[in-house]
């Protein structure tokens, strides 16, 4: 029997020193899961809600638990996340804290798998999934809200979509990370780290594109497999929605000249991924973006040389979409991208980041499971990427919080 019959909750620190919400599930059986919440920086406007940790545990203590123990089965994960769904009552999360949701989908997930005797990501994709994995993406160089006096473009990401293991491709990024540092310091350039670890040297983008651009070709020469890089504009933090402009420090930028930016990159850097290169109410502006390079053909393998969708550069939605079906049915009837970001904690539950995952399959879009700048030991991002067969992973390069995922694809890798 999987049924709930504990659920605690506590403070725990989170990777910026906030305190966050971590969640202990135990079933009847014996079972055990544990889930701790992440937390964003430049977190998107139609995101679910966060509330201080504090009050996300009391309000979860009274609403939720309730309808938890002794009522749902830790394996019925569609049960447990309409159990808070029903307890909080809101859209949004806004009543027990998208932080508690989130942090009990997870903990219950992983008592679940811990009843079955199977790794998480086995109890989630069931018996023929962890077969492929995800390339991961990682964070070398980076600004935006997270770190200050450092770029404007809030991370440039190095993406070895050659590497024929996982292993390997966690490897490539650290060695462009480390390379980085070397270029900035021939450069005489200091540089301290940003909230997920990477480097946030105080240089304008040109710059910035100049050291990454160099760092991965020295380590795809190395390593002898493909290494690209791409971004996370967030342009949500950039937008001035008073006079309608991107703004660079003192440079502007219309909506129409940040298409045509962000379309000149791609052609003279051959990026591989563009995050949310316009601001999250333009799904118009995303979809012009898409039209002109979401197809192009750059004879690129697909991710860990997968068949299925080729090289083309992958526009993502991460902002625009916050893991919800609803914004992510307008992007695709709009043409707004070909891919998705997917953030458990933006949309509350792990049901509803599956439902995410699954609509952009099914409509051709390629989910990119993410964490983030808040981080925790917690690894379950990891095995949700495995069990949904998801060609792409967004979670740093180095540092314990980002570590503790990708060691964790590591280990998955080697015992599947
Ligand atoms: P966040 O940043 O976690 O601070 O929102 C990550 C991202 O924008 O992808
Ligand atoms: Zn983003």
């Amino acid at each position: 029997m999987t049924l709930v019959t504990e659920v605690r909750l506590r403070r725990v620190l989170d990777s910026r020193g906030t305190p966050t919400v971590e969640a202990e599930v135990r079933t009847e059986s014996g079972g055990f899961g544990r889930g701790a919440a992440p937390s964003g920086a430049s977190t998107g406007e139609y995101e679910a809600i966060e509330l201080p940790a504090e009050e996300a545990i009391a309000k979860a203590r009274e609403l939720a638990v309730p309808r938890l123990e002794g009522q749902v089965y830790a394996g019925d994960q569609r049960g447990v996340d309409g159990a808070l769904r029903s307890a909080d009552g809101t859209d949004d999360f806004s009543e027990i804290g998208a932080n508690s949701a989130v942090a009990i989908s997870m903990a219950a997930a992983k008592a679940a798998a811990d009843v079955l005797g199977a790794p998480l990501y086995q109890h989630l994709g069931g018996a023929f999934r962890g077969r492929n994995f995800p390339v991961p993406l990682g964070n070398v160089v980076g600004g935006g809200e997270h770190a200050a006096d450092a770029t404007h473009i809030q991370e440039f990401l190095s993406a070895p979509v050659g590497a024929p293991s996982v292993a390997d491709a966690v490897f490539a990024n650290a060695a462009v990370h480390a390379e980085v540092r070397d270029l900035l310091e021939e450069r005489g350039i200091a540089a301290a780290k940003g909230d997920e670890g990477a480097w946030a040297p105080s240089v304008d983008d040109a710059e910035a594109f100049e050291v990454v651009a160099e760092a991965v070709d020295a380590v795809a020469a190395e390593v002898g497999f493909e290494v690209g890089f791409g971004l996370d504009v967030a342009a949500s933090e950039l937008y001035d929605a008073d006079d309608g402009v991107y703004r660079y420090g003192e440079e502007t930028r219309s909506p129409e000249e940040q298409v045509d930016y962000v379309a000149d990159l791609v052609e003279e850097y051959d990026l591989v991924y563009v995050e949310d290169p316009l601001e999250e109410d333009d799904f118009e502006g995303f979809a012009d973006l898409t039209a002109r390079v979401g197809g192009r053909s750059t004879g690129r393998a697909g991710p860990g040389g997968r068949p299925g969708r080729g090289g083309g550069t992958l526009v993502c939605g991460d902002d625009l979409f916050v893991t919800n079906t609803d914004r992510l049915e307008r992007g695709i009837e709009a043409g707004a991208a070909n891919s998705i970001l997917v953030k458990p904690n933006q949309i509350g539950t792990l049901s509803e980041a599956f439902d995410a995952i699954e609509l952009a399959v099914r409509n051709g879009y390629v989910p990119v499971v993410s964490h983030r700048s808040g981080e925790t030991e917690d690894t379950t991002i990891a095995h949700l990427a495995v069990a949904t067969d998801a060609p792409f992973i967004k979670t740093g390069a180095v540092g314990g919080e980002r570590t503790a995922k990708l060691n964790e694809l590591i280990r998955i890798e080697a015992n599947a």
